[in-house]
């Protein structure tokens, strides 16, 4: 759906001093009906990266291609865009209805649509309680809500939100992971930046990854995870006489001895195991989290 071909954004600072680089030739394809997440550490680009997409700021180098299915020019293009902002400012006097109806509004969408549209997002974001309130009575969880409801108004292809988990409790989390995979379902792509890795290798198929402004990864979740995935395994087995296994290190764990032992050990160990009766409870190759990956043991 987009293209990023070698994207660049130097920020000036000082007048003295050299400028910044937020982004450094950063090149990745979004692809159509995913949700990709969009990962790095605070200050790695991302919401550069999201702002320059949107042409909200120009690259000082490099181009973004928007796919025709998107539209044939800028107006067609981001009428097509939805947006969650990282930091949505919302004008506080406004009820979360007015807020919708004027966002509906300035997409030039018809009153009754908006009023039914408003409805059906609202309630499937569980913030339709709260229409009539005015938005500086709303916690950060409710205007992440009417946010993302108001960036789903004008029917989007694409939505792109930036840090939408941040601020919510686990159940908020949960309930916009829900929304994201339904989205994907009726043919939406979702473009999501996020520094919370567990919750983005739940719902994403394909991740692009920063750091300090280069893309480091993009591609499939599972592959990059499967690729780092080691040589040993784990093993719970029901707890057995010490002396048995001792040539093998365990530990305690819920009720069970956990095994790790290195691949060509395990044929070896699974016989010792059923010769002496003793019971397997689980098994399964050690495999690095997202995190592990991104923060400890790397690209
Ligand atoms: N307008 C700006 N002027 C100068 N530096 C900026 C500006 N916007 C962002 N930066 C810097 O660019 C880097 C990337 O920021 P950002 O894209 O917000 O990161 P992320 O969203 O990944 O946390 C940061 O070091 C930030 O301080
Ligand atoms: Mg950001």
């Amino acid at each position: 759906m987009i293209i990023f071909n070698e994207v660049t954004k130097d920020f000036k600072t000082d007048f003295w001093e050299k400028p910044f680089r937020a982004l450094d030739k950063l090149s990745f394809e979004l692809k159509q009906g995913n949700i990709v997440g969009f990962l790095g550490a605070n200050g790695a680009g991302k919401t550069t990266g999201i702002k320059t997409l949107l042409k909200f700021i120009k690259p000082t180098s490099g181009s973004i291609d928007y796919h025709q299915v998107l539209g044939k020019n800028d107006r067609e293009v981001f009428k097509n865009i939805g947006y969650l902002p990282e930091r949505p400012y919302f004008y506080p006097d406004l009820t979360g209805r007015e807020l919708l109806t004027y966002v509906g509004q300035i997409n030039s969408i018809q009153k009754s649509v908006i009023k039914s549209e408003s409805l059906k997002w609202s309630e499937f974001l569980k913030i339709d309680f709260a229409l009539d309130r005015k938005l500086r009575f709303y916690s950060k969880g409710m205007l992440q809500r009417i946010g993302f409801v108001s960036a789903l108004i004008k029917n989007p292809k694409l939505l792109i939100l930036d840090e939408p988990l941040a601020g919510l409790d686990p159940m908020g989390r949960k309930e916009f992971k829900d929304a994201m995979n339904i989205l994907v379902k009726e043919g939406k792509t979702i473009f999501f930046s996020s520094h919370i890795l567990n919750d983005v290798e739940e719902v994403s198929k394909d991740v692009v990854i920063l750091k300090t402004g280069k893309l480091i990864y993009s591609g499939n979740v599972l592959e990059l995870i499967k690729n780092k995935s080691s040589n040993k395994f784990d093993l719970l087995v029901e707890p057995y006489n010490s002396e048995l296994l001792s040539d093998f290190e365990s530990i305690e764990q819920g009720g069970f001895k956990k095994i790790s032992i290195e691949e060509d050990q395990l044929q070896e160990m699974l016989n010792r195991l059923a010769s002496n009766n003793i019971k397997i409870e689980n098994i399964r190759r050690q495999t690095p989290s997202l995190e592990d990956i991104i923060y400890r043991i790397g690209i």
